[in-house]
């Protein structure tokens, strides 16, 4: 699969995907903010539309292997690209008194939709506008970080792993999912033309604009597979490291420590 950061364009000069067009690295994230500026009105309900709930079942399988300490042990859990809180409403609702949970997302539209859904109000809950590859946390302030669907959208994919090392503690967390490679015969191929047609079909209608949509397909395409992945992680010092996939690959969760 192509990587997705540091490639040489022609000149030399640094150049990243955005979706399957070459961009100069320093224009993607203000590509990307773009997207999720358009889309984040109608985020939750295009992601149950596209996904057909199923990316509920797949957040649900997430907060059941991170498993959140229950009671009034302290926990602090940070959710990177955490968009409108799916992630961290869930583990505030599994978690116990003790827990806080920050989103950081670097978009600000996608937080206030976030912020105004019913769980937006926890007490416990902290928003944070962030880059994921430059926290704004020190380091090894966090007992466990997840990452849902985010990490495809960075830049330097390399450097938000870094990060995600930095700010746990030793015996930390690190829990992310994303789509992936699917592994299934004729699921791939299946998969291929619903999302190709479909999805910006569907995103023209409902978010009217196909062409947003367009990018999260192709960004989907460009991310490591499972196994990529997985020596990425590693290679920034993670121990333990481990995936499930979900549907067939559609999607997938790594899961790592850092110890
Ligand atoms: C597909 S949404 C996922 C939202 C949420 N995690 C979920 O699963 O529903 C991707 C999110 O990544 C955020 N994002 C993109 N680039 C980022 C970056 N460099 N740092 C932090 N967040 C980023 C976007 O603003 C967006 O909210």
């Amino acid at each position: 699969m192509t990587k997705d950061f540091g490639d040489r364009g022609r000149d030399g000069s640094e150049s990243a995907s955005f979706g399957f067009r070459r961009v100069a690295e320093e224009a993607k994230q203000g590509l990307v903010n773009q997207v999720f500026a358009n889309v984040a009105s109608r985020y939750d309900l295009m992601n149950d539309l596209m996904s057909g709930g199923l990316h509920r079942l797949w957040k649900d399988e997430l907060i059941g292997w991170l498993a959140p300490p229950k009671g009034a042990t302290p926990y602090r859990h940070l959710d990177v690209a955490g968009g409108t809180g799916d992630i961290a409403f869930r583990v505030l609702a599994q978690a116990g008194t003790g827990a806080k949970a920050v989103i950081c997302d670097i978009s600000a539209e996608m937080m206030e939709a976030g912020r105004t859904r019913p769980r937006g109000s926890d007490a416990r809950l902290r928003f944070v506008q962030g880059n994921g590859e430059a926290l704004p946390f020190a380091d090894r302030s966090f007992d466990a970080y997840t990452v849902a669907f985010g990490m495809r959208n960075f830049t330097h994919l390399e450097a938000g792993i870094a990060e995600a090392f930095r700010v746990l503690r030793p015996g930390g967390r690190f829990l992310c999912l994303e789509f992936s490679a699917v592994e299934v015969p004729i699921l791939d191929r299946l998969y291929d033309a619903y999302s190709f047609n479909a999805i910006p079909a569907l995103g023209e209608i409902v978010a009217g604009d196909g062409g947003s949509y367009q990018y999260l397909v192709e960004s989907i395409r460009r991310f490591p597979d499972q196994q990529s992945f997985a020596r990425l992680i590693e290679a920034v010092g993670f121990e333990r490291v481990s995936y499930r996939n979900l549907t067939g690959g559609i999607a997938a969760i790594h899961s790592a420590w850092r110890l």
